[in-house]
């Protein structure tokens, strides 16, 4: 137990995630029942180093559990990268007397809270809050589900028209450096090929598929591009395809930042709930320097240079899946 964890500053950082509410509404709650302030640090890093930094009491976070973005609002901090942006939020901080800090988002949010628990001394524990879902150390991150459930509502209109007009749809769904969100949405929406990051995209097999395909009479066809594809964007993807098939006529549709907002799924916020809960409580048992994530349904601790560093693998056996039974 830590005696001196009284005060705690709950923030969130890096792009927004649903969920990202229904977390902050865990802390708040946690943090009253076990008789401690909290305090919002609003706009991430940025507000931590203007002194955005409010006191939250209960009634702050009634009525948003079910709402998308952030009502800390978030950025992505240039300033927090520079030694005198930190000693400028640590300055925040201690004029608040706060004695421990919630950080929510993903890699570069913990990336920040590692190195400045380091300088500054100030315990972290973070929660795993991005769309990604590329955090080593829980098994699903805050806002992937709802994201997925989004992607694939879209795919699904897309489907109708590819298939009235007899077409080939190149889709592409968010994650520069992370194709969980391209997997899961091709896997749940049976698209014929999905194109990851992490994986070397071989145009030649993909044409191989997409030509078995049109061969037993598909009359249309899906293709998940993860947004970081080495070949460029999906549309370079596409007039790489094109020029060598002609089954179908091409088309492309960018989901874009839709996959970012919305009310969060019921996983998610369960997820949240438990994240928020599972930070508050580490830190009054006096963890840090670790983030709070759910491996097989249990509350688990990993320390945050493992959940930056080790990043969550791909499922191959999902992505064989898709493949065998899409074809
Ligand atoms: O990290 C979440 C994410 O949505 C990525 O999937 C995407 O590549 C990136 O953020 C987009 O960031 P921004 O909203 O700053 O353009």
């Amino acid at each position: 137990m830590n005696p001196d964890m009284k005060r705690i500053g709950v923030f969130c950082s890096g792009g927004d995630a649903p969920g990202m509410n229904a977390a902050i509404r865990a802390v708040v709650r946690t943090c009253s029942y076990h008789d401690l302030h909290v305090y919002g640090i609003y706009r991430g890093y940025e507000g931590m180093i203007d002194g955005e930094i409010s006191r939250l009491e209960k009634g702050d976070v009634a009525n948003i559990i079910h709402k998308g973005g952030t009502i800390l609002k978030t950025a992505r901090s240039e300033r927090f990268r520079t030694k005198q942006g930190r000693k400028a939020a640590h300055e925040s901080l201690l004029a608040h007397d706060i004695d421990g800090l919630v950080a929510i988002g993903g890699n570069g949010t913990f990336a920040g809270a590692r190195i400045f628990e380091k300088e500054f001394g100030i315990p972290v524990i973070g929660v795993p809050g991005t769309i990604d879902n590329d955090l080593f150390g829980t098994d699903f991150t805050i806002g992937f589900d709802t994201a997925v459930n989004t992607a694939i509502q879209a795919v699904d209109k897309i489907r109708d028209t590819a298939d009235s007009h007899n077409r080939l749809f190149f889709i592409e769904v968010m994650g520069r450096k992370s194709g969980h969100i391209a997997l899961y949405t091709g896997l749940g929406s049976g698209a014929g090929g999905i194109l990851i990051p992490e994986l070397a995209t071989d145009v030649e097999s993909l044409l191989a598929v997409l030509n078995k395909m049109a061969k037993r009479n598909k009359l249309f066809n899906l293709v998940i591009v993860a947004e970081g594809n080495e070949n460029g964007s999906v549309y370079d993807v596409a007039k790489a395809v094109n020029k060598k098939f002609d089954a179908y006529e091409t088309k492309v549709a960018v989901i874009g930042h839709l996959q970012r907002g919305g009310s969060p799924s019921a996983q998610d916020r369960i997820l949240a709930s438990r994240m928020g809960h599972g930070a508050v409580v580490g830190l009054i048992e006096n963890k840090h320097g670790v983030m709070c994530g759910i491996q097989s349904n249990e509350v688990k601790y990993v320390s945050l240079d493992d959940a930056i560093k080790k990043k969550s693998q791909i499922d191959q056996d999902l992505l064989d899946l898709a493949q065998i039974i899409s074809l």
